[in-house]
């Protein structure tokens, strides 16, 4: 159901999650985070649709399906963030509740991490807590969405 449903998408290389450069993103694997999500997102009443892909295409193509199925969307949209237009504008118009956000603290990384190309069509950005970053994400959705239908 729309009202009770939030998008968790994740971008590249997130997959490899528990795998790759364990001293930036952590131990825990994706499937550790979809568990994570779902059980938080259930102590708040929210169901959530938790989707990962290495294609700039099919993440467009779920932002798309939010904007009917969703309430609100959280992403980590990996190195998209700070190279897709297309992420952008597919963001924006889903005009969403939604949340940005990173497992490291990309301010403290490459400067080429501290641009974000969604962050201006987003409502807030949360990184640097690790897998925390998703919890905190889904809790600010949470309180989003339920000023957004108080509005
Ligand atoms: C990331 C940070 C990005 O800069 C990077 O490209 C990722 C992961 C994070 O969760 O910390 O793939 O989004």
């Amino acid at each position: 159901m729309r009202g009770k449903t939030v998008y968790v998408l994740n971008g590249p290389n997130l997959n490899l999650l528990g795998q790759r450069e364990r001293a930036v993103y952590g131990e825990a694997t994706l499937q550790d985070v979809e568990q994570r999500c779902r059980a938080h997102a259930a102590g708040l009443g929210l169901e959530v649709v938790f989707r990962q892909s290495n294609n700039e295409g099919e993440l467009i193509g779920w932002v798309h399906e939010a904007r009917d199925k969703a309430a609100g969307i959280a992403i980590n949209a990996g190195a998209y963030t700070h190279t897709s237009v297309a992420l952008h504008d597919a963001l924006r118009a889903a005009d969403l509740p939604s949340v940005e956000l990173h497992l490291s603290n990309v301010y403290k990384r490459e400067a080429f991490r501290h641009t974000s190309f969604i962050a201006p069509v987003v409502n807030g950005v949360i990184c640097g807590f690790g897998v925390d970053s998703y919890v905190l994400a889904i809790s600010a959705l949470s309180a989003l969405i339920t000023a957004s239908k108080k509005g």
